[in-house]
């Protein structure tokens, strides 16, 4: 296996999280598929706020820009909030920039209140792609409540989900290594 990195985000601050477990799912399957995978909650790094000046300064930037970078492929596991990724989510992207994102792949996981938000990852996939020339997979996994079960399972459905973009990220990542 080549040295490619990847890394799972875990961008909601909440306890209980669906789309947690949604990211815990793709962490699974990209262990299974035996790539070097590391695990970030936003829950365990708790950053400045971007202010677009002294906030690039902060010491707890610093280590966490160091860890983004080093991996080539991410998946982005987050809440959709008013028809968009949450604010945690964001402020990570506008606090790492071109840096982190520049030619790397992403995968999104969204987990949501209902069908109705299912286009909202569009936004924030276009301004990565057009700010960073980030490779957006084009496969991602949205759910909803009735996508799990009373003990927060995933459906198997959604499971199949997870393995098309775990593998399509992979697949991508690699290629555009072409090593
Ligand atoms: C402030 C806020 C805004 C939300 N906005 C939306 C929305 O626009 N569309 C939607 O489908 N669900 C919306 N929801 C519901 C969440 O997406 C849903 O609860 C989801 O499970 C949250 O992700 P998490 O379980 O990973 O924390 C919103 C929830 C909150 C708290």
């Amino acid at each position: 296996m080549s040295s490619t990195k990847y890394i799972v985000l875990s961008a909601s601050l909440r306890e209980g999280s669906r789309s947690r477990i949604l990211a815990q799912g793709a962490l699974d399957r990209l262990k299974s598929a035996g790539v070097d995978v590391e695990w970030i909650d936003l829950v365990d790094h708790p950053l400045p706020q971007c202010d677009g000046g002294a906030c690039y300064g902060d010491p707890r930037l610093h280590e966490f820009k160091t860890k983004m970078e080093a991996a080539q492929g991410y998946i982005l596991a987050t809440p959709i909030y008013n028809y968009d990724v949450n604010a945690a989510l964001k402020n990570v992207i506008e606090l790492t920039g071109r840096d982190v994102w520049t030619e790397k792949v992403v995968g999104f996981l969204c987990a949501a209140g209902g069908q109705g938000s299912y286009m909202s990852v569009s936004s924030i996939a276009a301004s990565l792609m057009l700010d960073f020339r980030t490779f957006i997979v084009p496969r991602f996994v949205y759910a909803t409540g009735e996508d799990f079960d009373e003990q927060d399972q995933a459906s198997e459905t959604i499971g199949e989900r997870l393995d098309g973009v775990c593998s399509e990220l992979v697949r991508v990542t690699e290629a555009l290594k072409g090593d």
